[in-house]
């Protein structure tokens, strides 16, 4: 499924937020959301999720304008793991949380498939130990993933990850990652997270947006993006791309 946003304005009252950003991700794309806190990456996904709407523009999925579309053809569509968020269900175990990926899909009762599923995606974020624990008691990580596999479980055909590694731990971060890289080329599916470590991104994203005060700064392969000059234009901060171990890595000096 192709994403195209197309010249996009949205503000909260007289606060513009985002001004005439523009995106394409194609099937198979892993893109990198980046840019310094406040600079509307969140509200972007927002927009892109159909939970704002643009005042200007619009965001086409195959075609089709989203704000055409219905809510439950969206949620089929686009799978949703915001920044920071609670279980909207009261005490639901980690299991009834994942379960509820297969809301979109279901008529009136869960078959045996989606439950498949299900242990399926929770196995691909190394939660099934987790399946019977109350989630609103998990650490802050253990949430993320099990948000991560709810998201995978949706069979979604984007994927919207608002900063899904920054709770992690070190091993998680890599994992994580590697995962919804790996999850995105097999599923032929499209992604956009949001992350800071520029590092990370450079290694598991296809292609990047670099977002400031609202304005996408650079757009296209991650390496075009990542670069000394557009980080020092953004952050006002000095990194090196040194390869080491046969990798580049991005190291802020
Ligand atoms: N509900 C809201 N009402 C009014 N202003 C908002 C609202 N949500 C966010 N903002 C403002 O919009 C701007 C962009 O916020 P947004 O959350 O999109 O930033 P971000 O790039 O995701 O930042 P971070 O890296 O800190 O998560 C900020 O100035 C923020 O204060
Ligand atoms: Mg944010």
């Amino acid at each position: 499924m192709q994403l195209r946003i197309d010249s996009i304005d949205f503000s909260y009252g007289k606060n513009e937020i985002l001004k005439k950003v523009y995106l394409e991700l194609k099937e198979t794309q892993l893109m990198g959301i980046l840019g310094p806190n406040g600079s509307g990456k969140t509200t972007m996904l927002r927009c892109i999720n159909g939970i704002l709407t643009p005042q200007q523009g619009s965001i086409v999925l195959d075609e089709k304008e989203l704000k055409d579309m219905p809510r439950s053809e969206v949620a089929k569509n686009i799978g949703y793991v915001p920044q920071n968020s609670s279980s909207d269900l009261c005490s639901p175990t980690v299991y009834e949380v994942v379960l509820m990926g297969r809301k979109p899909h279901i008529t009136w009762q869960f078959s045996d498939r989606d439950k498949d599923i299900v242990w399926e995606a929770m196995e691909e974020m190394d939660v099934k130990d987790l399946a019977s624990q109350r989630f609103d008691r998990l650490s802050s990580g253990q949430t993320q993933r099990v948000l991560m596999a709810r998201a995978i479980a949706q069979e979604a055909h984007v994927l919207l990850l608002d900063e899904p590694t920054s709770n992690l731990d070190v091993k998680y971060q890599i994992e994580v990652m590697d995962r919804i890289h790996r999850l995105v080329h097999k599923n032929n599916i499209s992604g956009c997270a949001v992350i800071h470590d520029l590092d990370l991104a450079m290694r598991f994203c296809d292609k990047a947006v670099l977002l400031n005060k609202g304005n996408i700064v650079a757009a296209g392969d991650v390496w075009d993006v990542i670069t000394p000059e557009n980080i020092k234009k953004v952050y006002d901060m000095d990194i090196a791309i040194p390869d080491i171990y046969g990798r580049p890595r991005v190291v802020v000096l």
